[in-house]
């Protein structure tokens, strides 16, 4: 099985070096692996310099210019938008026969995968922006053909920006894509609320910003510490007739709740319909 030590000793060519790619690129580097085994494959000029200057990898603006790296390497990280991806696999694919492919890239199926590299041994993330600060939630799934050893690898990797999940079904990576992966916007827009509210009630931007965020950390450890499900540290913080009561009975009365999920549903079909836009 492949220990973390084995992880310091892995190849690892990326195609496209972005936010996602700078975030995991970090991550591995932070863990041990060596900079001067990675390399990237990265169009923008300025994208490339900006990672060769903060990391010291090797960066190539196509892959005929990284194929001495490609070949030699034992997994390839995909960080391109979707709409690109299967431009990009044609051209990186006649040197990555023997990688294990690992494609952050929203909404494309396994089988598109398997398909445009050529080989089945993929595996799909979702993380999501937290990774950026080693605090990212990434859903994972592997079609039956990925040995334990390529999961445990894939497995790893995204570790290194935070947790992970795997899934059974790839048909959740929406939901997984739903939740966590748009879910830090759905956290801003809640932080945005509250600290309008505050200010509106006199309190200075900073105060309120401040309050804000650290409810929400100092919740989130709460609720991560306690065997107890959010819904029963709600009623516990929650009176009858006192100031949270009145708070909940607004949102409440509001179906604030019932609207939510319903978001997270609209997210989730969006996710499934780019499947379908961007997939083989
Ligand atoms: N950011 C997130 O929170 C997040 C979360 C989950 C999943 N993802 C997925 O991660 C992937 C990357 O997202 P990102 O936010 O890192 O995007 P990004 O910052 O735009 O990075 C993508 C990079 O790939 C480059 N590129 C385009 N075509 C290429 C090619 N043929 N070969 C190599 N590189 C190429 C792009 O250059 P140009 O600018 O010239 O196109 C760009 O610099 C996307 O598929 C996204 O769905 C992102």
């Amino acid at each position: 099985m492949t220990t973390s030590s084995q992880l310091t000793s892995i190849r690892v060519a990326f195609i496209g070096g972005g936010n996602m790619a700078s975030a995991i690129l970090g991550g591995l580097v932070q863990q041990g692996l060596a900079a001067s085994t990675i390399c990237v494959v990265e169009p923008v000029q300025a994208v490339r310099e900006q990672l060769v200057q903060q990391w010291g990898v090797h960066a190539t603006v196509d892959a005929a210019e990284a194929s001495t790296q490609l070949e030699k390497a034992n997994l390839v990280v995909w960080a391109v938008k979707p709409q690109v991806f299967q431009e990009a696999a044609a051209s990186v694919t006649p040197w990555v026969a023997q990688a294990l492919h690992l494609s952050v890239a929203a909404g494309i199926p396994s089988a598109s995968l398997a398909q445009w590299l050529h080989t089945p041994r993929v595996v799909r993330a979702m993380p999501n922006t937290p990774a950026l600060i080693g605090q990212g939630m990434t859903g994972l799934f592997a079609n039956p053909a990925v040995s334990p050893v390529d999961r445990q690898l894939a497995e790893q990797v995204m570790n290194s920006v935070g947790q992970t999940v795997w899934l059974q079904d790839e048909a959740h990576m929406d939901a997984v894509t739903a939740l966590s992966g748009s879910g830090p916007a759905y956290v801003f827009y809640v932080l945005e609320a509250m600290i309008q509210a505050g200010t509106q009630m006199g309190l200075s931007p900073a105060q309120a910003r401040q309050l804000a965020i650290q409810t929400f950390k100092g919740a989130s450890a709460l609720a991560e510490g306690s065997a107890d499900a959010p819904e029963l540290l709600r009623q516990r913080v929650t009176s009858k007739g006192g100031t949270t009561h009145a708070a909940i009975s607004s949102l409440e009365a509001d179906q604030v709740g019932a609207l939510f999920v319903k978001a997270l549903h609209a997210a989730r079909d969006r996710g499934e319909e780019m499947g379908k836009e961007f997939g083989a």
